[in-house]
């Protein structure tokens, strides 16, 4: 598939596509499933929560959100990718209440519902500045009152004062849009959309964040 933006790191290619699961598994040295299972749960899912995930990936994300959920819950995931499509629809075939959007994020779209979540998991920092409000923007569109936009990405840190077996990897793998994502005050970019009553969870030496960000209630 053609690049929209050439520098960004998550549009994948086909290799990384293929074995992303296991690819996050070795580059994390095998952390990764306890971080994105105390991410997920630190989201407080209820069990009938409506969930949209934005650049779903392989629906791993979507299976651990899923056991929050009961037979009221639902999950749509978006993404672009075929390869992703089919990852998604195999590792989410146990559970009726999800279904895979084909669909691109990052240009307005509309739904046909709005949801009590949003989801979007190391995606945000892979985007132009400008792009990635447009993905707040849509966040902010398809969700109801009182509904959380929850951004599971890098946190707020300088990368001079990582650790060099930290940074090297980060410089050398990253795209260079997340370098500006790191050094952007998160909150503040969220509340021009509208969102506020945030909270945040930090995890991996506060390299990575979980940022909950609420719509306001209709008065
Ligand atoms: C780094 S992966 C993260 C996957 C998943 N969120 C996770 O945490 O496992 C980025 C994902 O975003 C998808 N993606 C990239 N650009 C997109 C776009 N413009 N609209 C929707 N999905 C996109 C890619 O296909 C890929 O699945």
């Amino acid at each position: 598939m053609e690049k929209l933006y050439p520098e960004s790191g998550v549009e994948l290619n086909p290799f990384v596509l293929k074995h992303y699961d296991k690819l996050m598994n070795i580059i994390s040295f095998g952390r990764y499933k306890s971080f994105i299972h105390q991410a997920i749960s630190d989201m407080k899912i209820q069990k009938e929560d409506s969930i949209l995930d934005f650049g779903c990936g392989t629906g791993r994300n979507a299976c651990l959100m899923m056991k929050y959920m009961d037979d009221q819950g639902f999950i749509t995931g978006l993404d672009i990718s075929d390869e992703m499509e089919k990852q998604f629809k195999e590792n989410c075939r146990q559970h009726p209440n999800t279904e895979f959007l084909n669909h691109r994020i990052d240009q307005p779209f509309q739904l046909d519902k709005n949801y009590d979540k949003v989801f979007i998991s190391f995606v945000l920092h892979g985007f132009p500045q400008n792009i990635r409000e447009n993905i707040i923007h849509n966040a902010f569109n398809h969700l109801k009152p009182g509904g959380s936009f929850n951004i599971l990405d890098f946190g707020e840190f300088n990368m001079h004062d990582m650790p060099f077996y930290y940074r090297i990897p980060f410089q050398k793998g990253e795209c260079p849009y997340a370098f500006d994502f790191i050094e952007r005050d998160l909150k503040e970019m969220l509340s021009g959309f509208g969102f506020g009553e945030f909270k945040e969870h930090l995890y991996f030496h506060n390299y990575g964040r979980l940022m909950v960000a609420h719509k306001a209630s209709e008065t």
